[in-house]
């Protein structure tokens, strides 16, 4: 059966503080909606955000993950790493992972795998940019995507989320409009069975620039399962507020 997500990207935001201040929030007001509620801090808070929030249906997860399996890659963090403290999701190839630090496809699709291998469910994202939605290459674009990064994970079945985050979107205050989203996710799943098995059963988030005011109308659209939320996942209240639309 197909989930509904709403997922936190903290991206580098909060310290410890704001993390127990965020979740003290979460404990009073979280009443679970049958959708899923998942945040990704950075490393170093993982572990005290699992144990914060050990008493409501929340999951915690990571922001990425080391394409290598382990060895002499400093500063790096393994999915057997992230397994060992109980994580169960990982945002992998997020478009500031491969823009600003140089992620490619073939990084991504090691990453995909440790993960699953691993049992941790990768939310992989896909997005074009505007020059390449302007020259109508966004379809290719994301299916080359899905392909390079599933090609070597055929064991996953539906053990992953899509996130559709077109790049232009993303922390820009302006969101995709509905008719591009509707029509780009309607696309995602059109093509979703040629590279993974189960596809029925996986869920196809859109991220960029989702608030308050636009999450109703996108939620509502065909073959959106959720959410990826930057900017406003960083507040409670507003995260919160989203969530409780969703149902
Ligand atoms: P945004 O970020 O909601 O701030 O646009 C989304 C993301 O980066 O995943």
């Amino acid at each position: 059966m197909k989930k509904q997500y709403c997922i936190a990207n903290w991206k580098m935001n909060k310290s410890f503080h704001d993390c127990e201040e965020f979740v003290t929030k979460l404990n009073n007001e979280f009443i679970y909606n049958g959708s899923e509620m998942v945040i990704c801090p950075s490393f170093i808070h993982l572990n005290r955000m699992k144990f914060l929030t050990k008493n409501i249906k929340i999951d915690i997860g990571s922001q990425t993950i080391s394409e290598n399996k382990n060895g002499a890659y400093t500063g790096e963090i393994s999915a057997e790493m992230l397994t060992d403290i109980n994580i169960k999701y990982s945002i992998i190839g997020h478009s500031e992972r491969r823009h600003l630090f140089n992620e490619k496809d073939i990084a991504i699709r090691n990453k995909i795998f440790n993960a699953a291998r691993n049992q941790i469910k990768p939310i992989l994202c896909i997005g074009e940019t505007l020059k390449e939605r302007k020259s109508n290459q966004t379809n290719e674009v994301l299916k080359m995507q899905i392909k390079i990064a599933c090609e070597t994970a055929n064991f996953i079945d539906d053990n992953i989320i899509i996130a559709y985050e077109p790049v232009w979107a993303i922390g820009t205050g302006v969101a995709a409009d509905l008719d591009t989203i509707s029509k780009t996710h309607e696309q995602i799943r059109a093509f979703l069975p040629t590279f993974l098995k189960k596809s029925e059963n996986i869920s196809i988030l859109y991220g960029g620039s989702v608030n308050n005011d636009n999450c109703r109308d996108i939620i509502n659209l065909n073959d959106v399962d959720g959410f990826l939320i930057g900017g406003a996942a960083l507040d409670a209240q507003m995260f919160l507020n989203i969530y409780n639309k969703m149902n």
